[in-house]
């Protein structure tokens, strides 16, 4: 396929990431991949001639302006710094009125200083995750080229928000969605459902799910929504925008977030690069990247064996080989955290470079370790899915590992609501050992050190009295 060229004249237009081709294409085109080499594309603008606030207190100013839902969403108040849309393409249905949580208890378990750990809470979506931030954008885009079916794989997360916007919007999108069958949490899979979305359960796991959905989009022209759309990334930028503002625009000195597909943490990575090269930040934060040990592709790859971005040619035959390895190995992602249950990440390239700009690190953290965390976000906080408290759990580890200080100001991502995935919290919470053993004792989780045990009691009002006496005194000591 010969590569259309962006026109010159175009503020904003897609690039390949790879330095060695840097093929150009206009953002009036859905391409999934560069169409001369392969490889990621990037939404690039062209700044110098775009209209960029001086201060990011300028920003402020929508705060007032509520009513213009430009105004009003999380993603779109900041849409001078993903500018590839004119207004009246914009799809939005209210997304990003999120929240920065200073989270002292959580703090405390973490082993951060009073006041320092601050959790993201993107739960607060519309469909409870942070994928709206990126849905809102991809489906822009869809809009900007006249797309009508779009399609996802999905650990079950951003199929939700597919279904969401479908269904919650005008404009005639239909929703396909692959999951890998028997994967997904059960609020997530409820939601395609109940959304409308046409639901397509595959034999087979995330990774699966995803190589068929590229097939399909392909062969079909269907439009695709997963995050290797380079549209969805402009869209999950703003989180960090909204992290600043929260935070009077000063910069942390940590971002930690789970990495599954490497979206987020792309996406974070490209938006301070922005910042810094538009002058709107002086500097960067650190950002670490968490892996459930259960599906450690990044950190293998980073810490293993020292894949780096190097300008834009990190070494393909490290991952090709240890994805060669993986299959012949029949290796599969394993974890209770679902939504990051994922061993080809598709934007491991754009990862190494936000690993790179913001002098990131990665870790992984055992299933124990990521159910801990959660109970103890759910006793301190806002309460998350399990991928989510990968974020504690990492920071808890780096902590640990003294690379982050007490006195640090860090800010984890709380990426899933709570009430995405009530099966791995009520085992872990129950007093019922049959269902922790099967949901979590089966991927190594020995004990629920946090639990909170529903008491059972007698229906008989003196021994529900007795019970609430014991039991609160207890809780008390
Ligand atoms: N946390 C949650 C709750 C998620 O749903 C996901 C990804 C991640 C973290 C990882 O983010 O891919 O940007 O590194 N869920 C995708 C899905 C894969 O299909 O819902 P990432």
């Amino acid at each position: 396929m010969s590569v259309t060229t962006a026109a010159t004249a175009d503020l904003a237009y897609q690039q390949c990431l790879n330095p060695e081709c840097r093929a150009t294409v206009g953002v009036d085109k859905a391409l999934f991949a560069c169409p001369a080499c392969g490889d990621l594309i990037d939404v690039v603008y062209d700044w110098d001639r775009l209209p960029v606030p001086s201060h990011l207190k300028e920003f402020e100013a929508k705060w007032s302006r509520r009513l213009d839902p430009l105004c009003f969403s999380g993603v779109w108040r900041f849409r001078d710094l993903l500018p590839f849309a004119p207004a009246e393409k914009v799809v939005t249905i209210g997304e990003g009125q999120t929240l920065l949580q200073a989270a002292d208890k959580v703090g405390q378990y973490v082993g951060m200083n009073a006041g320092q750990l601050f959790l993201e809470y993107e739960g607060m979506n519309p469909s409870g995750s942070f994928k709206d931030n990126g849905m809102t954008a991809a489906f822009t885009h869809a809009r900007m080229v006249n797309a009508r079916r779009v399609a996802c794989a999905s650990t079950g997360n951003t199929s939700a928000a597919l279904a969401v916007y479908c269904s919650a919007t005008p404009f005639g999108f239909k929703a396909i969605i692959f999951i890998g069958s028997g994967k997904i949490a059960y609020g997530k899979l409820a939601q395609a459902l109940d959304h409308g979305a046409l639901t397509i359960q595959i034999v087979g796991d995330f990774d699966d799910a995803m190589a068929r959905v590229r097939q399909v989009a392909d062969r079909l022209g269907i439009y695709l929504m997963n995050s290797i759309n380079p549209f969805r990334l402009e869209g999950q930028k703003t989180i960090m925008f909204r992290v600043l503002e929260a935070l009077g625009w000063e910069v942390p000195d940590w971002i930690v977030v789970p990495g599954g597909n490497l979206g987020n943490s792309s996406a974070f990575g490209k938006a301070f690069i922005e910042l810094k090269h538009l002058g709107l930040i002086d500097r960067v934060p650190r950002l670490a990247v968490i892996n459930a040990s259960g599906a450690r592709t990044l950190h293998e790859l980073v810490n293993g064996q020292k894949l780096a971005w190097l300008d834009g040619l990190p070494d393909p035959e490290v991952t090709r080989k240890y994805y060669g390895a993986m299959d012949s190995s029949g290796l599969k992602a394993s974890t209770i955290a679902s939504a990051i249950e994922i061993n080809r990440p598709v934007n491991l390239k754009k990862c190494l470079r936000a690993l790179d700009f913001c002098d990131g690190v990665v870790r992984e953290v055992s299933d124990q370790e990521i159910m801990d965390a959660k109970a103890r976000v759910g006793a301190g906080g806002l309460g998350c899915e399990p991928a989510s408290a990968a974020s504690v759990a990492g920071a808890k580890k780096l902590r640990e590992e003294g690379i982050i200080a007490p006195s640090d100001r860090v800010v984890c991502i709380l990426t899933g609501h709570q009430l995405k995935d009530p099966t791995a919290t009520v085992a872990y919470h129950s007093a019922d050992q049959d269902q922790f053993e099967k949901v979590l004792g089966s991927r190594g989780v020995r004990r629920a050190g946090f639990a909170n045990r529903p008491v059972v009691v007698p229906n008989d009002l003196d021994d529900i009295i007795r019970a609430i006496a014991l039991y609160s005194e207890t809780e008390t000591q």
